[in-house]
């Protein structure tokens, strides 16, 4: 365990792997925190505002912003992540996509320089979390995977907290906040308590806390989960822009379309190993046919025409309630099924997708 102090404030952080602890605070203060410090993702601790400043020594411009090597996280004997190579260039947005468990969050979280690796070699923003862990997270933005927003304190005060962590001047912290209320569209509710908002609103509110540092890097862990469609659209918007405006991104999400819409790049991760790497493209086109007829039956129906249709085509995927067909010409599939008499309930003919990556790559659906 090591001990990592902010700014020389006799403040001591611990990093443990699921929580950050605090020395040398009052004793209320290690009870009563307002918010979690800069760049943490699971902190309940309280820090003196203004003690933290981001270095302002700039990232090589020539160098990855995250370079990762046989990149290892064991809790006890259970590896999470097993030896993963992954790098981040400046300006693009690069997502992990996988399932539950497939070790996204702790890989994020050893990016974020909130957990140690295990083994193998870390540099995020050409620094090393081990040892210039406060650096690195004081140019980090973070958006955790559970929102740790002060739900007492109004919208406009987890901005102005926040942005105090990292030893803004007040006018610098009051111009942001406006700037950033008005970028993710809350500005009429600048005064309310967090607590009422809606899951969209909240993790909008994250992400315009996550950027009061104008960070080089925004790490989001699963930005859109448990969002309705209309909310995640709002969501990839604010995304999208940021990514325009040349924020580097690197986001972990379970949902091929997040994946597909916001990533230049990815990699599809399962069970703490890499499976793949490459664009959203690329990907479809080295692991999948471009097109795809879904077949569904009536029911008593599915075995035999699964049978059937066996040797149709080079590539099936027999699900519970559909048989999934690769081909570059559904619509000549169809009539190819239709020759041999077999007669589904419904036929859709779609684009490949990463779903259909990872179905291939796994034998698994993402969502199931
Ligand atoms: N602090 C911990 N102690 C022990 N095991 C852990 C800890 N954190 C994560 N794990 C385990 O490591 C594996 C990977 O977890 P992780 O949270 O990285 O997955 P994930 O891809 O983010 O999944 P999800 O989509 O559910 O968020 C899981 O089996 C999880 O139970
Ligand atoms: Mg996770």
């Amino acid at each position: 365990m090591h001990g990592l102090h902010l700014g020389g404030s006799g403040v001591d952080i611990e990093m443990r792997d699921d929580a950050v602890a605090v020395r040398g605070l009052p004793r209320d203060r290690r009870r009563a925190p307002l918010t979690d410090p800069p760049g943490t993702q699971t902190g309940r601790v309280a820090v003196t505002p203004g003690r933290y400043r981001a270095s302002a020594m700039p990232a090589d411009p020539s160098r990855p912003l995250v370079e990762a090597r046989a990149l290892c996280k064991r809790f006890g004997t259970f590896t999470a992540v097993d030896g993963i190579d992954v790098t981040v260039e400046r300006g693009e947005a690069f997502g992990f996509l996988g399932p539950n468990g497939a070790g996204k969050s702790s890989t994020m979280r050893m990016i974020g320089a909130v957990s140690h690796r295990s083994g193998g070699e870390l540099r995020v923003l050409g620094l090393d979390p081990d040892r210039d862990g406060p650096a690195i997270r004081g140019r980090l933005g973070v958006v955790p995977q559970d929102d740790t927003l002060d739900l007492e304190l109004t919208v406009d005060e987890n901005l102005q907290v926040y942005g105090r962590y990292f030893g803004l001047p007040r006018s610098v912290i009051r111009r942001r906040t406006d700037e950033l209320l008005d970028f993710v569209q809350l500005t009429d509710r600048r005064a309310d308590k967090v607590e009422p908002l809606s899951g969209g609103m909240k993790r909008r509110l994250t992400i315009a806390r996550a950027l009061v540092n104008e960070p080089e890097l925004l790490l989001l862990d699963e930005p859109t989960t448990g969002l309705d469609p209309q909310a995640r659209h709002v969501l990839w918007d604010r995304l999208y822009r940021l990514k325009q405006s040349g924020v580097t991104l690197v986001l972990t999400t379970h949902y091929m379309d997040e994946a597909e819409q916001l990533c230049d790049r990815l990699v599809v991760m399962d069970q703490a190993r890499i499976k793949a790497e490459g664009s959203p493209r690329e990907l479809i086109a080295r692991y999948s046919t471009r097109e795809v007829v879904e077949l569904r039956f009536r029911s008593g129906e599915h075995e035999v025409a699964v049978d059937k249709l066996a040797g149709l085509v080079e590539r099936n995927e027999v699900l519970p309630d559909r048989l999934l067909l690769y081909a570059d010409d559904g619509d000549a599939l169809v009539a190819a099924v239709h020759d041999l008499g077999v007669v589904p309930d419904q036929v859709v003919v779609r684009r490949s997708t990463l779903e259909d990556v990872f179905l291939h790559l796994t034998g698994r659906t993402l969502v199931d």
